[in-house]
């Protein structure tokens, strides 16, 4: 059986995932169009990856665009699937000499081929990188990502890959796009929505939530620290007794 990990062996979170929110409302408070936001949620977002390697958290994975945004306003998406392109256009070469992996999960049947070809060019250009993880959830929706992998996983059942008896949720999670990084201690939301909005349904099942009064395009390295000195002073007793009470 998988080690429960106890309170005192997890101090320091590992793995930060943010729900980057708040561009719209932030741009809106300006009167300026919600692109606007977004790109100011890009500096916002390039602050969250210094802080991330300042304060020593190897895994940071954001919510960029989710399976539910194409609902959005054409021009809406077009200006974040622009922001998404000049992200990895200006940013890749810097991230990949400092050491950072870029992964995207997400679905990737449905996507343009020039997107596609983009987001296999920054995992491949990253890939040997180690210094810290950063994951950008793109075309991602959390219920989706659990189908997938339940359909790829009844596939290799079927296909005699697999044994029945042999799948549990450690061989499950080698299904999801996640596979390689360790659940999130910490999900961040920031503009004081309280929901998961379909983000890292089946990670999340023992992180630490903290909802920020920030939107996104004001979030900074003070507010990281603020949501993880938040994650510290919570007791984590993964269904366990956990803490004061266990002595
Ligand atoms: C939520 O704000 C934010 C998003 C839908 C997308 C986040 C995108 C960025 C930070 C831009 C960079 C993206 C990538 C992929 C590099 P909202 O528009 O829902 O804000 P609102 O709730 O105030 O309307």
């Amino acid at each position: 059986m998988a080690a429960v990990p106890t309170p005192e062996a997890a101090p320091r979170p590992r793995h930060v995932a943010i729900i980057m929110d708040g561009n719209g409302r932030w741009a809106r408070a300006r009167s300026r169009p919600r692109s606007f936001g977004h790109r100011e949620g890009v500096e916002a977002l390039r602050r969250a990856v210094e802080a991330a390697g300042e304060l020593g958290v190897p895994y940071l994975t954001v919510f960029g665009f989710s399976t539910e945004n194409w609902r959005r306003p054409p021009d809406e998406v077009n200006a974040l699937l622009e922001l998404l392109r000049l992200y990895v256009d200006r940013d890749l070469e810097r991230l990949a000499s400092e050491g950072v992996r870029v992964r995207v999960i997400g679905a990737r049947d449905n996507l343009n081929p020039d997107i596609l070809e983009m987001i296999e060019r920054a995992e491949r250009r990253t890939a040997q990188n180690t210094a810290l993880n950063l994951t950008i959830a793109f075309n991602y929706g959390g219920q989706q990502e659990i189908t997938r992998a339940a359909k790829k996983l009844a596939g290799d059942v079927a296909g005699g890959r697999l044994k029945l008896e042999d799948v549990s949720p450690d061989v499950f999670a080698g299904y999801l796009d996640t596979r390689d990084l360790p659940a999130p201690d910490i999900v961040i939301r920031t503009s004081g929505e309280l929901r998961l909005s379909n983000f890292l349904l089946w990670q999340a099942a023992y992180s630490e939530l903290v909802f920020l009064d920030v939107l996104w395009p004001d979030f900074d390295r003070a507010a990281m620290e603020r949501a993880i000195a938040e994650f510290t002073r919570r007791d984590r007793r993964y269904g366990g007794i956990g803490g004061e009470a266990s002595s």
